[in-house]
């Protein structure tokens, strides 16, 4: 690895307080408990732990909830890249809470809902195994998830199972949690029940990508212009605001709040960083679909009549994003759009190079 490249990945970390990055850090004895857990008495919190090392397993040896085979070797490997890599941001359990998180906006994500954002199965499913490989591959531009393109595909694969383990484990402590409330003892069957349901809603999405109902156009001006009404009329921009810059009173009085509690804006739709990525088939997906955990709805219903709106949208999303960098392979060449809020006479070059 280069220096530079190392330092393309630790600079987040340099500037969030010297953490290091090389260091593996110590594997912890344990996972921490959530909180729901530390809430019930001492003896059933025992329970609740021997029932989650029985089926995830501890720091030093961890389970894959469901595997076919079991993966000792390639989980212990994981377990070293996240201990390298990802711990300092998303806790060593998992949860969000590494000692550089409180900084960052938006937060790291929290593993143990289950829950993630930029996904390519449908709104309220889990990801598909390929959307975790790539945010870790690519990152979340424009957020301080880094990318770790540096990763070998051996490392890359394990990081993500680890990640898969922490997931696993944090869905059923939390669903195990909700059945040992007011119980003496924990029903071991329910918690096998519990253990497959959560396999099987992971299996699940693995077969269902959201696909375009139309296929792709030609982006033309045309789309831009059906897209800058569209995203006026169909409320968009009630959240985004008119320009797509997303300086509307809910976001600037920061009043959004994100399923793990923390505080989020509708996105800068101009700033030149898709966080689920700039690809068109991307875009059409956080539209379609909608963004799990987050105020972004799907409009798959709602667009049902029209379906090749959302390409609108689309080319619409990416002339305003490209307004501010050059690529003008993906954007239209947008001379007709109706009177756009803010273009200053520089504004329109960025876009001014397509088709
Ligand atoms: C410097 C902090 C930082 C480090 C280091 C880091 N992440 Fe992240 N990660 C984030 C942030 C912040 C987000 C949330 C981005 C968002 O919500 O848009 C995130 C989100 C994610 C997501 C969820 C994406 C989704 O669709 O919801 C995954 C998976 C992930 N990171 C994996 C990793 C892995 C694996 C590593 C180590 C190889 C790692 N991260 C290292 C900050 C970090
Ligand atoms: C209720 C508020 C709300 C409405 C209505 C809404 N959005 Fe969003 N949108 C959000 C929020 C919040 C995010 C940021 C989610 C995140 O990553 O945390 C977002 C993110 C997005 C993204 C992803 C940006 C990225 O960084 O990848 C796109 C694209 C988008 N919205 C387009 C639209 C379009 C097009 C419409 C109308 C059809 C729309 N939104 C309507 C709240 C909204």
């Amino acid at each position: 690895m280069s220096v530079s490249q190392r330092l393309h990945w630790c600079f987040p970390l340099i500037l969030l307080g010297q953490l290091g990055c090389e260091r593996l850090a110590p594997v912890p004895a344990q996972f921490r408990s959530s909180a729901e857990i530390q809430k019930l008495p001492e003896e059933m919190q025992k329970q609740v732990r021997e029932a989650l090392e029985n089926y995830c397993g501890t720091p030093a040896e961890p389970k894959l909830l469901g595997a076919l085979e079991s993966r000792p070797e390639t989980l212990k490997l994981g377990r070293d890249v996240y201990m390298q890599r990802c711990w300092q941001c998303h806790g060593e359990t998992g949860d969000g809470a590494g000692p550089a998180a409180a900084q960052l906006y938006p937060r790291p994500r929290d593993y143990r809902r289950g829950i993630f954002k930029f996904t390519s199965s449908p709104y309220g499913s889990k990801p598909r195994r390929s959307d975790l490989v790539r945010t870790v591959k690519l990152g979340v531009p424009g957020t301080s998830m880094p990318s770790f393109a540096i990763l070998s595909e051996a490392e890359l694969a394990a990081v993500v199972d680890y990640v898969l383990v922490l997931t696993h484990r944090g869905e059923l402590e939390f669903q195990i949690a909700l059945e040992a409330e007011g119980a003496d003892e924990l029903d071991a069957d329910a918690v096998t029940g519990l253990a497959q349901e959560i396999v099987t809603d992971w299996n699940t999405a693995e077969s269902t990508a959201v696909n375009p109902e139309t296929p792709k156009p030609e982006f033309t001006s045309e789309h831009v212009t059906r897209g800058q009404q569209a995203f006026l009329t169909k409320g968009c921009s009630k959240c985004h605001g008119e320009d797509g810059r997303g300086q509307t009173l809910d976001n600037l009085e920061s009043k959004l709040v994100d399923v793990w509690g923390h505080p989020t804006r509708a996105a800068d739709l101009t700033s030149g960083m898709l966080h689920g990525g700039r690809e068109p088939i991307d875009i059409y997906r956080r539209i379609y679909a909608g963004i799990n955990g987050t105020p972004m709805p799907e409009f798959k219903t709602a667009l049902s009549a029209e379906p090749e709106t959302i390409w609108d949208l689309v080319s619409y999303v990416l002339y305003v994003s490209g307004r501010r960098r050059s690529r003008p392979e993906q954007i239209p060449d947008a001379g007709s759009l109706v009177a756009y809020p803010r273009s200053p006479a520089g504004g329109a070059t960025a876009a001014g190079g397509g088709d």
